[in-house]
């Protein structure tokens, strides 16, 4: 029996030496120590010794199941520092290595213009509000005094919701003025702001047309509301606002020009221009070969006027008691003179190549 133990713990030695697993190591503990593994077949026979032999062979027994598993923790703790110096090898991180540069996106440059324009109202106190490019026809035209024969609210003109009379895509975005005059005659919310007097709020965002798309034309575009009301505003009032926004956007010695014109929600009424940007001399001087003004000196830019009394009325305020200015100017028309672009749908294509660029 003595033997025979000696020849289990030399070969059980050996296969964990060789063993290359921990599922290989648990395989040779089950078949040496386990419940029915060698070792627990040899201490069967240790009933067929005589009586003062077995204490001695007994010991021998656990000296020799001692030793095995003293080799096999070894050998578990040996693979494990193995596996992980090779997982430390072979996943070696080389942060000298340079990296990998992602390309970086930025805003739209229609984004960017009208971010532009909006921020030079909001640092003269302007608010900006949002609104619905879904509306109706009292919104978009009835509460701006269109009478209802204007060729504005004509299928030819604008699109309506399929099966809606009522409900069309906004032609403008001078379709919020009720709403926050309302608002503001009523003390209530409107985009999430409560109003009262003065109310000096832009309204920015894009607006649909019946046309087809050319250089010069797009079903959608974006345009920029701007009004004020208050007890005592005037026509000069909105020169001073305009002629200050200009000087901002297009540069100091820009000047402004106003041509009278007609809007059904404005009286009176007028067209503004600016003097070109890229013409030194402009407005007195222009240079006859300019492809931004044509040689005119001077660029339309946006309509304008005072709000018209029954527009305010409708809005729920006295006009024999406040009076409002307002304007409106598109965003692409603005987009297209500063950055020199003669086709619209450059803007819509989505082409990297161009958007590039800005
Ligand atoms: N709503 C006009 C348009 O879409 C632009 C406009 C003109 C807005 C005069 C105004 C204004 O507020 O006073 O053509």
């Amino acid at each position: 029996m003595e033997a025979e133990l000696a020849r289990l713990a030399a070969t059980a030695v050996d296969e964990i030496a060789a063993a290359t697993s921990e599922a290989a190591l648990e395989d040779i503990r089950v078949r040496y120590l386990g419940r029915k593994g060698s070792l627990n077949a040899i201490l069967r026979g240790l009933g067929t010794l005589a009586p003062e032999a077995r204490p001695a062979m007994g010991a021998r027994a656990n000296a020799v199941k001692e030793e095995i598993t003293a080799a096999l923790d070894a050998k578990t703790a040996a693979l494990a520092a193995a596996a992980l110096a090779d997982s430390l090898a072979r996943d070696r991180l080389d942060v000298t290595l340079p990296g990998r540069a992602r390309p970086r996106g930025h805003l739209h440059p229609l984004r960017r213009v009208e971010d532009e324009i909006v921020d030079i109202f909001v640092s003269m106190g302007f608010t900006v509000f949002d609104g619905p490019e879904i509306d109706d026809d009292w919104h978009n035209f009835g509460s701006l005094n269109f009478p209802p024969d204007h060729p504005a609210r004509d299928a030819q003109d604008t699109f309506f919701v399929a099966g809606e009379p009522d409900v069309l895509l906004r032609t403008h975005t001078s379709a919020m003025q009720s709403r926050i005059l309302r608002a503001a005659a009523t003390g209530t919310a409107v985009d999430g702001r409560t109003l009262a007097l003065p109310l000096r709020a832009v309204v920015p965002g894009a607006v649909y047309r019946k046309d087809d798309l050319d250089p010069t034309h797009s079903p959608m575009f974006h345009q920029v509301e701007v009004f004020m009301v208050d007890e005592r505003v005037s026509f000069a009032d909105l020169k001073g606002t305009l002629a200050a926004f200009a000087r901002r956007l297009f540069g100091e010695r820009t000047r402004v020009r106003f041509r009278a014109s007609f809007f059904p929600f404005t009286e009176p009424s007028a067209e503004v221009d600016v003097s070109c940007m890229r013409c030194p001399n402009a407005p007195e001087a222009p240079d006859a070969g300019c492809r931004v003004c044509k040689g005119t000196g001077w660029l339309e830019i946006l309509g304008a006027g005072m709000i018209h009394p029954q527009v305010l009325r409708d809005g729920g305020l006295d006009p024999e008691r406040v009076r409002g200015f307002a304007f409106g100017l598109g965003v692409e028309r603005v987009a297209m003179l500063t950055l020199e672009i003669d086709d619209l749908r450059l803007f819509y294509e989505g082409d990297l190549r161009f958007l590039a660029q800005f």
